[in-house]
């Protein structure tokens, strides 16, 4: 059996017809991104350790290209090929996630003002 991943990438490449009302990932290049990740961790020489897989609908439908990571639990939403170095350099291999592209539901709180 092979060792546990240090990161699992999931890429939603959920296709519903066209018309659909939720749209899909599938349409926003979900292929592509994941195509990407596959790319960037070989480059790296560490595909044994991360690993990027297909996934089916993860039900962020609005916010596609939805990708998830764990162990951490980091959802990235509206990720584009471009943003997949990022993600595998700041990320996976540094272990910082990459704030600027976290799905709304990941962004954390504004602090309140002092005072108020
Ligand atoms: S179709 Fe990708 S999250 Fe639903």
């Amino acid at each position: 059996m092979a060792p546990p991943f240090q990161r699992h990438v999931f890429v939603c490449t959920n296709r519903r017809p066209d018309g659909h009302p939720k749209g899909c990932c599938a349409t926003k290049g979900a292929e592509e991104v994941r195509a990407a990740f596959k790319s960037e961790l070989e480059k790296r020489g560490i595909k044994g350790q991360m690993r990027a897989n297909a996934a089916g609908c993860l039900d962020t439908c609005a916010f596609g290209v939805s990708v998830v990571v764990y162990p951490e639990g980091v959802w990235y939403g509206g990720v584009k090929t471009e943003d997949v170095p990022a993600i595998v350099d700041e990320h996976l291999v540094g272990g910082r996630p990459v704030e600027r592209l976290l799905m709304p539901l990941m962004k954390k709180a504004p602090k309140p003002e002092a005072g108020k």
